[in-house]
């Protein structure tokens, strides 16, 4: 009986969180053509199940009869979500069950649920209702339009959230800011980088090795795949009638962790250490000609500090130019761009220092951190705010690999 039962679970994949390209020309032609794979990450929704697969049936049906499937991942619950699940299949015929009891969490359920689809759309929706089953059919239009990812928004027209407390959008916010500080490029994109409600064209994450930490998939997804056009869809986030949610504090970490990791994968390393290394060059140029102008031309201190700081300054441009972004400066001759972009360095690194000077009393006369750890922590912070505005606005580096 139990093998049997088994038999009509789909095996969990193992390794790695890569959704497979779709199989060119198949042999086996018996098999239909599947054009959207939904999967439905589950934990405790036996209640909700139910009607959740009866309305999505009944949507789906009428627009794409017999070229969907339903993939239920369920991590074992106790509450049995995916016999519940699994005995629907028998009326379903769409309808696949995962029953994972390893391996756990929201985001990894879903990429196994993707991995063993057949469709080229890949979609996920929540299983407790709270996503509204009709916007299914926009954000499918919105792939047939062209989209490589469709998303389900509560910040564009028509959409919102139902009885949120003033708390709950603050803190939904408050991670969208902070995802816009740390991943500019890829949270930028979409005005709901939170929802867990969207379709993406399988090619443009195929082959992709996908890490998401906790919830959010949708970054993994945006972070990691090759999205070009994104469309959007407002939807009403709706109250839970049934069962609980599993967001916790640890989510919101686990969404830090994961912003870091992204911000980490996209950083451009070899640069970074170029342009550490011309920083610390700087500061022996900087030295040297302070020692020159206060011993052997005897300028007064905070003429000869300033001067020998600008010194260093252009210095470091000049490497920075050749060496550092020498790619992009080759494209970009002529003496008036270089003057240029010495300006734009030359301001930025000058707003960079007030920020320094500005953390170190922060940290010295409110937090009362050690006045040598608060200067470290200012010069590690104000590095990556240079290298990073500078790289944008100086050097304008647009494809950010090298
Ligand atoms: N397989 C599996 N494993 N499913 C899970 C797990 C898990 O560990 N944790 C949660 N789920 C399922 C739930 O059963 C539900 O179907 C869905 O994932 C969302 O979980 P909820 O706990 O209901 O999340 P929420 O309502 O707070 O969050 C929703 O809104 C967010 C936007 O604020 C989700 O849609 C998120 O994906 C979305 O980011
Ligand atoms: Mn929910």
């Amino acid at each position: 009986m139990i093998t049997s039962q088994k038999d009509f679970l789909i095996t969990v994949p193992i390794g790695l969180l890569q959704v497979p390209a779709l199989a060119k020309n198949s042999t086996k032609s018996d098999r239909r053509e599947i054009k959207l794979s939904l999967v439905i990450p589950t934990f405790k929704e036996s209640q909700n199940i139910p009607t959740l697969i009866q309305k999505i049936t009944h949507l789906l049906d009428s627009k794409i009869p017999n070229y969907y499937e339903l993939i239920v991942v369920d991590d074992d619950s106790p509450d049995l979500t995916w016999k519940v699940a699994q005995k629907m299949t028998l009326k379903y015929s769409q309808l696949k069950v995962m029953r994972r009891e390893k391996e756990r969490g929201l985001s990894s359920a879903v990429i196994r649920g993707w991995q063993v689809a057949r469709g080229e759309i890949l979609a996920v929706i929540d299983a407790d209702l709270q996503h509204p089953p009709e916007t299914l059919l926009k954000l499918l239009a919105e792939m047939e339009r062209g989209a490589d990812l469709a998303v389900a928004s509560r910040h564009v027209d028509e959409g919102g959230v139902s009885e949120w407390s003033i708390v709950r959008r603050f803190l939904s916010r408050g991670a969208q800011v902070l995802g816009l500080i740390i991943l500019p490029g890829v949270v930028g994109r979409v005005s709901d980088p939170m929802s867990g409600y969207f379709m993406v064209r399988r090619e443009a994450i195929a082959g992709e090795i996908l890490s998401p930490v906790g919830y959010k998939i949708l970054i993994e997804v945006l972070g990691r795949g090759n999205i070009r056009w994104v469309g959007e869809v407002g939807y009403v986030f709706q109250e839970r009638q049934e069962g609980e949610s599993k967001v916790t504090r640890k989510q919101y970490i686990e969404y830090l962790q994961h912003l870091i990791t992204l911000r980490l994968a996209k950083w451009p390393v070899g640069r970074f250490i170029r342009f550490g290394l011309v920083g610390f060059s700087g500061v022996f140029v900087d030295m040297a000609i302070f020692y020159l102008l206060r011993e052997v031309v005897g300028l007064g201190l905070t003429r000869s500090a300033m001067l020998s700081a600008e010194l260093g300054m252009i210095n470091n441009f000049l490497w920075n130019d050749l060496w550092t972004f020498g790619d992009i400066s080759r494209s970009q001759r002529g003496w008036q761009k270089r003057l240029k972009r010495l300006l734009k360095f030359n301001l930025i690194c000058l707003v960079g220092l007030s920020f320094n000077v500005i953390i170190v009393n922060l940290l010295f006369n409110l937090f009362g951190v050690n006045q040598y750890i608060a200067k470290l922590i200012a010069i590690a912070t104000v590095t990556f705010w240079n290298f990073w505005i500078n790289m944008k606005l100086s050097w304008r580096v647009t494809q950010i690999d090298k």
